[in-house]
């Protein structure tokens, strides 16, 4: 068989017009602009790519974006001051600190300071634990959220399917595993999470129906973990040396992606598969804080 591939910026588009629009709905009826506060500590390549492709969409689709960027030698306590001022700012509705932090400061401090009305990266410790009770008042994480969608708009039949998630990250791996094992007819599956400890690993991952990969190893799914037709969505964002090209690097998923593309009937690519969906669905959270601000 030979994948179809998923095409996550077309529906990551989708997303985004649908948000677009509910955004001029909400500046001409309540004159409220959604506005989203993102941090960044340190100058981590990566992150600065993410960082100012964030501030890009914010412009786009209409809304308000304040980028702050901290120096790497940033305290707990400097970060701290920064996030409770962005607490009280009544023009932000979404805060969100760009991980990996520097290990002076310690990451679960940070999200549990976000206020759990602003926190639309879903890291919060109420906002976990409204995702684990399948309250949808709460916000889910944005990647985790793209996955789901990825699925649903590709007309996947999640529900009775066992999907094998491959990692337990509290980024990935485990929200997606929260989300798609809800009782809902939009996911009512079968979840394994598999990880590095996993008994027979290739073995768990060849029983998938959907399989989703986010353990963060270069090309670390093979053909042969992979059942003949399964779905497969590659969450790996990796950077691998190529002096080939001018930039000295290039993006490869944590999947093998041409021999399991031979076997897979739907596949994510990597780059243009998961990567547009976690910025759509932030974008998606902010319009909702800031709709939920009015009530408040
Ligand atoms: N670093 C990698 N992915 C994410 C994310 O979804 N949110 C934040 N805050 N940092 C990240």
């Amino acid at each position: 068989m030979s994948a179809r591939l998923i095409d996550g910026k077309a529906i990551a588009e989708q997303i985004n017009a649908e948000t677009a629009a509910a955004i001029v709905r909400l500046k001409t009826e309540r004159k409220i602009t959604p506005g989203l506060a993102v941090v960044l500590v340190g100058e981590n390549p990566a992150s600065l790519a993410y960082v100012s492709s964030k501030d890009k969409m914010c412009a786009r689709l209409g809304m308000h974006s304040v980028r702050i960027n901290l120096p790497a030698t940033t305290t707990q306590a400097q970060l701290l001051a920064k996030i409770n001022d962005l607490n009280s700012d009544r023009t932000i509705h979404g805060i969100l600190v760009q991980a990996p932090l520097p290990s002076q400061i310690s990451e679960e401090a940070i999200f549990a300071t976000i206020t759990p009305s602003k926190d639309v990266d879903g890291f919060h410790p109420l906002n976990v634990g409204k995702l684990a009770l399948g309250d949808e008042t709460g916000f889910a994480p944005c990647t985790p959220a793209g996955v789901h969608q990825l699925l649903i708009r590709s007309d996947v039949k999640i529900e009775g399917a066992h999907v094998v998630v491959l990692g337990r990250s509290r980024i990935v791996g485990r929200p997606v595993s929260l989300i798609l094992s809800q009782k809902s007819s939009n996911a009512n599956a079968t979840v394994t999470v598999a990880h590095s400890r996993s008994r027979d690993l290739a073995g768990v991952c060849r029983s998938a129906d959907i399989l989703v990969a986010a353990i963060g190893v270069p090309h670390f799914v093979k053909a042969d973990m992979v059942r003949d037709g399964a779905v497969v969505i590659d969450v790996g964002i990796n950077r691998v040396e190529d002096k080939t090209i001018e930039k000295g690097y290039r993006l490869v998923g944590d999947v093998d992606f041409a021999p399991v593309s031979q076997k897979a009937s739907l596949i994510t690519p990597v780059p243009g598969g998961v990567g547009p969906m976690t910025i759509a669905m932030l974008m998606h959270n902010t319009y909702r804080a800031a709709v939920n601000s009015i009530a408040s």
